[in-house]
């Protein structure tokens, strides 16, 4: 059934989409080729925004940081939550993340982490980071040769990285990783915890309340990991409010983890799909970097961010108007024509491979070192030790408009 334009951009508004990689990419092949800057006039439930499907758009609107900001629409959300959150802001009580931040605030707080993601600090980090892998790996040969990839092995991984680099004790990595599924799994029936926007806000409260016993806990008595340098990070003189404390572990804990997970698991199962592929991979380790960044711009786990105009905006003879909202549509940039030689191969040795799953500029995700080393740690303890691997049932996607991939991959395998 052919699609039109307009029903194409209403679906990038739709999480169940998301859930259904054909349609979702039927509808973004489409804007890209007739309408790249598309206006969503009325996308049942949203607040209109314009979609923007082509690689060299979401460039140079990002490059555009100060016309346009992050502040106040990061993220789709529906009109409801729109609205909640521009009442929270009136009262002082919005979660304000590096993602909701622009500059100076913006440059200034992004500073305060910035260190702890460099290369050195990742290799410093590196090898908690391999014995980890060898921990999930030797896993799956304890899980007797079949599990569900997603929800046995790839949403914990990543999690106690990111939670070893904060200085979180163990015994609450499951705590958060059930508080990050909820606040992130938000449109989705299996993961939310409740539909109200109510319900959403007690997730935020409860990570609020743990993360402020934390930053009192490290003002006290400061360690030598990253949530002490938050805690007592000083801006002009003085500490972040409990807010932006708050705030900046959250973005830490949350886009630190569902993220690279759904890389682990859709990198898999792109594996298992192109046996090809993984042969090659297995014959030549050296590819793996290469192979880690076609496996990110395969995913493309974050799916949308947004920015709104400060000025009128021309864009491919269109013109954006001051206070309209753009969705920056990061799955379609890493399918563009116009820059990937067969987009939609999946080709380990992809080289250039200009993917903007990281988004670009001002905002580059801060983890990005971080999230190739987890990657390909993982992989290279799993490729030589395995000797086949097939799905075991039918995979399944999160139905959401912002961060997801897979919740189910079932796998059977065999395993050294
Ligand atoms: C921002 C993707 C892993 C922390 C972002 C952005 C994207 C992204 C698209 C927004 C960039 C923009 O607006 O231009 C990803 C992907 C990951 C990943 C695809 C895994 C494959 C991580 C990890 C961390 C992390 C492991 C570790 C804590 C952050 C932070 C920001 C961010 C703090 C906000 C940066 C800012 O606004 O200045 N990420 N991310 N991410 N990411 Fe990641």
């Amino acid at each position: 059934m052919s699609l039109t334009v307009d029903e194409a951009g209403r679906a990038l508004a739709d999480p169940r989409v998301y859930a259904d990689e054909g349609r979702l990419h039927d509808a973004l092949a489409l804007l890209r080729r007739e309408a790249p800057v598309h206006r969503v006039a009325d996308p049942p439930g949203y607040n209109p925004f314009w979609a923007i499907t082509r690689h060299a758009d979401v460039m140079e609107i990002e490059r555009n940081h100060t016309i346009f900001r992050n502040a106040p629409r990061a993220i789709l959300g529906t009109a409801e939550y729109d609205a909640m959150n521009r009442q929270r802001a009136e009262q002082g009580v919005a979660l304000r993340t590096l993602v909701h931040m622009d500059d100076p605030d913006h440059r200034v707080v992004r500073a305060i982490g910035a260190d702890w993601f460099r290369p050195k600090a990742m290799r410093a980090l590196q090898d908690r980071v391999k014995e980890l892998a060898r921990r999930y790996v030797d896993r799956m040969v304890e899980s007797g040769g079949a599990c569900d990839f997603v929800q046995d092995i790839a949403v914990h991984y990543p999690l106690y990285v990111i939670l070893s680099l904060l200085g979180l004790p163990e015994s609450d990595f499951d705590r958060m990783l059930k508080l990050t599924q909820e606040l992130f799994g938000g449109d989705d029936s299996d993961m939310r915890r409740g539909t109200t926007p109510e319900e959403q806000l007690n997730v935020l409260l409860d990570f609020i309340a743990y993360f402020q016993e934390l930053t009192e806990a490290r003002r006290a008595e400061p360690t030598d990991d990253l949530a002490s340098a938050i805690a007592n990070a000083q801006v002009d003189g003085r500490p972040l409010s409990d807010f932006d404390t708050v705030s900046y572990y959250v973005i830490i804990a949350t886009a630190g983890h569902d993220t690279t997970s759904s890389t682990i698991s859709g990198g898999l199962h792109a594996l298992i799909e192109h046996p090809d592929q993984r042969g090659r991979l297995r014959a030549d380790p050296a590819l793996m970097p290469y192979a880690v960044d076609e496996m990110i711009r395969w995913v493309t786990p974050v799916k949308e961010f947004m920015r709104t105009a400060t000025e009128d905006f021309d864009l491919r003879g269109v013109t954006i108007r001051e206070g309209e909202s753009v969705l920056l549509s990061y799955p379609s940039a890493n399918r563009d024509e116009e820059v990937f030689d067969d987009p939609f191969g999946f080709d380990v040795g992809r080289d250039p491979n200009k993917h903007l799953a990281f988004g670009f500029g001002v905002h580059y995700c801060l983890g990005a070192a971080l999230a190739r080393m987890e990657v390909r740690a993982f992989f290279e303890e799993l490729l030589p030790r395995l000797d086949s691997i097939e799905l075991a049932g039918k995979p399944e996607s999160t139905a959401t408009t912002f961060v997801g991939g897979l919740k189910r991959l079932p796998v059977r395998y065999s395993l050294k």
